[in-house]
């Protein structure tokens, strides 16, 4: 019984393994901001990165749908043991944040989810845990449906309602409610505050439900360009 109940497991995973060829991708994280941020990528870990720095990220893709984060933390400080704090998009203290690292709001992340259907990588840039940094998540290939750019002014334009040190929080953040959480139906509130990030960067991810428009596909496999201040 075991012995058939292995064959069949393997039987499925050979199937599987057959059917979708998984694929490595690469992050060349770049700083072109004046200042200085502590990139932090799930996985991956984190680095500080001064301006016109690089920092590459290589993911094994070892199973379908390996999914991602890459992000710029600010106003960091670490000990030589790499603990300490960040402004914004701090993960539990530590330089080299963990794979199932939490990111304090407000922060811009990039998004990722590898292999998926159809052997396609998808990607997107949300805004779901606010805005700290202007942010480019991007791949020069044919056969991608785009690339994502979200550079607008939106720490200094930041309505007061929803400004926090270093940033922009989310309405969802800032109120916790169905309605700008999308949790009591799928449309959220049509009120400036929830158009507020969709209007500034219409390629963004602004509001959970908000994913037609904004999810975008790329054959698997390749190298993509973070670029925090494109
Ligand atoms: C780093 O960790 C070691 C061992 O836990 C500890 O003794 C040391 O004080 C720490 N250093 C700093 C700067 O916190
Ligand atoms: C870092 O903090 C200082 C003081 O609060 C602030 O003026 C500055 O804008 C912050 N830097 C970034 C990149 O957010």
């Amino acid at each position: 019984m075991r012995f058939l109940n292995f064959l069949l497991i393997s039987t499925v995973l050979t199937i599987t393994l057959l059917t979708t060829s998984t694929q490595a991708a690469t992050f060349e994280i770049q700083n072109n901001c004046a200042y200085t941020v502590w990139a932090a990528a799930t996985p991956g870990g984190g680095r500080r990165l001064t301006t016109g720095q690089t920092w590459t990220v290589n993911v094994a893709a070892t199973t379908a749908g390996q999914t991602g984060r890459i992000w710029a933390r600010t106003n960091c400080t670490f000990n030589s043991n790499g603990t300490g704090s960040c402004q914004t998009g701090d993960c539990g203290g530590l330089l080299r944040c963990a794979v199932d690292g939490v990111h304090a709001p407000p922060v811009t992340l990039a998004e990722y989810s590898l292999n998926g259907f159809n052997n396609q990588d998808f990607l997107d840039i949300s805004l779901l845990y606010g805005f700290n940094v202007p942010m480019e998540f991007s791949r020069p290939s044919i056969g991608c449906t785009g690339g994502i750019r979200c550079a607008a002014d939106i720490k200094g334009q930041c309505p007061p309602k929803l400004r926090a040190p270093g940033g922009c929080n989310n309405p969802c953040t800032v109120f916790n409610t169905g309605g700008y959480c999308c949790t009591s139906s799928l449309t959220c509130e049509r009120t400036y505050l929830a158009r507020f990030f969709k209007d500034m960067c219409p390629n963004a991810l602004s509001y959970p439900t908000d994913d037609q428009s904004s999810i975008y596909t790329c054959p698997a496999g390749g190298t993509y360009g973070v670029v925090f201040c494109p």
